[in-house]
């Protein structure tokens, strides 16, 4: 890739955004004949994707820039329909990038299928029997979904859970079949769930329990990514601080995150702003996603900061980030959403495994920019100037008028749709 193309993008217009990404050869030039078709959604196709189907509802697409991620240059698709999100990970990512940018580890890549059962009579031998018996099962589960089998993927292990009676909810006790599978690039909803509920009957009957269901968890603690980076601090300094400061007051942010929810929702919501973006433009299922990731924050028994920021021996910033993505490259909308498939294009067709790094890497950016203001001159700054241009578009500024209602909005006493709509007028007038 030829970053030096993408500088200033924020800049250009839509055209010239295309002819710089050819330039940098992200897309070819084949790529931006009918560019718009190949991320409309046809109403046929809309409308067999879910029911009762009206309309296309739009989220705009933009691209996180500066992403240097295990030496790899990337260009991230985002959809998203917040302001200044694709900015701050853009910028966090130009910073982290001059400091050798992101290192990511994928501890592994397996998602879970669950079985819980009741009234099992014998917990203790309904246990010894699951082990005995576990390849057999692994090998029923995997008859239930050849395919994924011969492409080298399948059921690997199962692993048992027991869980006491509840009396504050009146819960019985539990004991709970996990099956961990390869799902290979899928994210594998469907071939878990197949494998459950054709494994449920025979669990039933060699521990005498009732499976109350079988169905997959998008608490995906076997599927966890961890992104990395150190900034020196002379890569930190900001007006009126010095980087030392402004280190030492990321690291304060990030401990009060671990301490305290009420301030962890917040910092993790931030988090997500990125991850989501680019989970959504990849065709992935941002719920599950969401579900998991905070369930995961949560694993201590306090929901808490999902990144840490510490101080290296050498003074330098350690940021580091650790969630569950079990997201995949084939099926489900990916595989039918023109966009989905584009997106992937554009990213340079990442595996799984690759991707997983990719989102790990945007959510540690946004975190980074998100604090780094918030310690230093604040969110407003920024937002503001964007919350300005959301008003000149919705008192119906258009072209040129957008920037020069912008601009005026920005110097002007209320910043607010009234004032908008009146400097509008004083221009076309
Ligand atoms: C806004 O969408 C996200 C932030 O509130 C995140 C944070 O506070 O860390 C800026």
């Amino acid at each position: 890739m030829k970053q030096a193309f993408l500088s200033k993008f924020y800049q250009k217009s839509i055209k010239e955004r295309f002819e710089a990404l050819v330039a940098a050869e992200v897309i070819s030039e084949d790529d931006t004949v009918n560019f718009n078709d190949k991320f409309q959604l046809p109403n046929e196709i809309a409308n067999h994707m879910i029911e009762n189907q009206i309309a296309i509802y739009g989220v705009p697409l933009g691209l996180g820039l500066n992403f240097l991620i295990n030496d790899n240059d990337y260009v991230i698709p985002m959809a998203t329909e917040e302001p200044s999100v694709i900015a701050a990970a853009s910028y966090a990512a130009k910073t982290i990038r001059q400091a050798s940018g992101f290192s990511t580890t994928v501890h592994n890549r397996s998602m879970i299928g669950q079985i819980p059962l009741k009234n099992v009579p014998d917990m203790v031998y309904a246990e010894r029997v699951l082990s005995e018996k576990a390849n057999h099962i692994i090998e029923k589960a995997n008859a239930a979904h050849p395919s994924i089998v011969k492409r080298g993927g399948g059921a690997k292990s199962i692993k048992t859970r027991i869980i006491e009676a509840n009396d504050m909810y009146d819960s019985p006790a539990f004991l709970v079949v996990h099956i961990h599978v390869d799902t290979l690039e899928a994210m594998g909803a469907n071939i878990i769930n197949t494998m459950v509920e054709a494994i449920k009957p025979y669990i039933e009957n060699v521990t005498g329990g009732s499976a109350i269901m079988g169905i997959l968890s998008n608490y995906a603690t076997e599927c966890l990514v961890t992104s990395t980076c150190r900034i020196p601090v002379h890569l930190l300094k900001r007006t009126g601080y010095t980087g030392e400061e402004v280190r030492d007051s990321i690291i304060e942010a990030c401990q009060f995150a671990l301490v305290d929810p009420y301030r962890a929702v917040t910092h993790n919501k931030g988090i997500m702003n990125g991850i989501n973006a680019v989970v959504l433009a990849s065709g992935n299922d941002t719920r599950a996603i969401e579900a998991g990731v905070h369930a995961y924050a949560a694993k201590s028994g306090q929901y808490r900061s999902l990144t840490n920021w510490t101080k290296a021996e050498n003074g330098d910033l350690l940021g580091e980030i650790t969630v569950p993505l079990p997201i995949g490259t084939v099926g489900g909308s990916i595989s039918i959403h023109p966009a989905a498939k584009f997106t992937s294009q554009v990213l340079g067709s990442p595996s799984a495994k690759e991707l997983e790094s990719i989102i790990a890497s945007v959510g540690l950016a946004q975190n980074f920019s998100a604090i780094r203001a918030l310690v230093t001159e604040g969110i407003q700054k920024g937002h503001m100037g964007l919350q300005a241009k959301s008003l000149a578009i919705s008192a119906g500024a258009k072209g040129d008028q957008i920037e020069k209602v912008t601009e005026q909005l920005k110097q002007a006493k209320n910043m607010n749709l009234a004032t908008a709509k009146s400097l509008l007028r004083k221009l076309t007038n």
